[in-house]
């Protein structure tokens, strides 16, 4: 017995983030199942020796995973461990690690970010190559790295092919890539290919990969795909505050995950409720979905007042002030009803707007 309290309603549920979500219940089961008795703290517990191969499975015979306990810690470390102090990288305006990481890439790890303005949050080699220059001039930050954010924050897919590319190109330039995978498994399910096919498969060197998007509580993993691309992982996880003690319990959430087809079944829901939702809001006068809806997240433009009065009953977040643009984003737990109950909120509002 516990002496918490339940403080919310659970059967409340807002569009604003895949984190505002729980954690699946075969999750839960897991934690519970490394749970009791005593094991090797800071990861040479035998669930951390156990998800290498998991990983393996996935990501091919020279994959390495680094648990971590977030998404900025993965990339921020992952960024640090393929930079030398002078180095630079290469990412959308609209990247994660530029817009949302409350700076932590420059903060913590002195990493000079060259950014590129795109029309859909996807970098192409001809978009790599307005940055990707200057080598040898002790004047400019060296470029050593293209990061892309897979699928992007716009809600836009890479195909394998769009990813190979960049690799080649970065590669050819005497580059590196790290692929930010937050929704690596959302993108998987909507390309249907393996996890390898826009990861190793194209020359990925590093990838961050996200685990609380997908259903953990916690976690994400620094997955090493070319091992010659990182210096000092080991240490800097650890000076970077991501080395977890109880390491046990963040992995044994991936192996839950990632073991059998959970990400999978949890990658799927929440792609097919964005697809429910586009569709459905996209039949309702003066709604204007303006970006493709390709994985779990949903644009639309909406006027002000109606915006303000959904927000009243839904959580979500403006996107564009200027443009009325807002973000839906799905998750796991997302259900049909869920979709069809805020849809018809968004018909109502439109209506009285009229
Ligand atoms: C593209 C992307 N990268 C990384 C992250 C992880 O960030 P956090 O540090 O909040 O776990 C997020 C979370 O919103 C994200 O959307």
């Amino acid at each position: 017995m516990t002496d918490a309290i339940r403080r919310h309603d659970p059967t409340v549920k807002g569009f604003a983030s895949d984190n505002y979500a729980g954690v699946h219940p075969e999750i839960l089961q897991a934690l519970a199942l490394a749970n009791e008795g005593h094991q090797i703290a800071y990861g040479e517990d035998v669930y951390t020796q156990a998800l290498q191969e998991v990983f393996r499975g996935h990501f091919g015979p020279a994959a390495q995973a680094w648990p971590v306990f977030n998404g900025t810690g993965a990339n921020v470390v992952a960024l640090r461990s393929m930079t030398a102090p002078w180095e630079a990288v290469v990412c959308a305006e609209s990247a994660h690690i530029h817009t949302d990481e409350g700076g932590a890439p420059e903060r913590s790890a002195g990493l000079k970010l060259l950014t590129v303005a795109t029309p859909d949050g996807k970098l192409t080699p001809e978009l790599v190559d307005t940055q990707a220059w200057g080598f040898g001039d002790e004047h400019r930050a060296q470029p050593k790295v293209v990061s892309i954010t897979q699928a992007t924050e716009l809600g836009t897919l890479y195909t394998p092919d769009e990813v190979r590319a960049i690799c080649e190109h970065a590669h050819q330039l005497g580059m590196l890539v790290h692929l930010d995978g937050a929704r690596a498994a959302n993108a998987a399910a909507a390309l249907g290919v393996p996890l390898r096919a826009f990861t190793t498969d194209a020359g990925v060197d590093v990838l961050s990969f996200g685990g609380t998007k997908a259903g953990l509580m916690f976690g994400e993993a620094i997955v090493v795909l070319n091992p010659d691309a990182v210096r000092g992982l080991r240490y800097l996880r650890k000076s970077a505050m991501q080395l977890a003690s109880k390491m046990r319990f963040v992995s044994v959430q991936f192996e839950a995950l990632l073991a059998g087809d959970l990400w999978l079944r949890n990658a799927r829901n929440a792609n097919a409720m964005a697809r429910r939702l586009a569709d459905a809001v996209r039949g309702i006068p003066g709604v204007e979905v303006p970006r493709p809806v390709q994985a779990n997240a949903v644009f639309a433009i909406l006027p002000a007042e109606v915006t303000q009065r959904l927000q009243k009953r839904f959580r979500f977040y403006t996107w564009n002030e200027a443009t009325g643009e807002v973000r839906w984003m799905t998750a796991f737990d997302t259900t049909e009803a869920d979709v069809d109950v805020f849809a018809a909120a968004v018909a109502e509002e439109m209506r009285a707007q009229a």
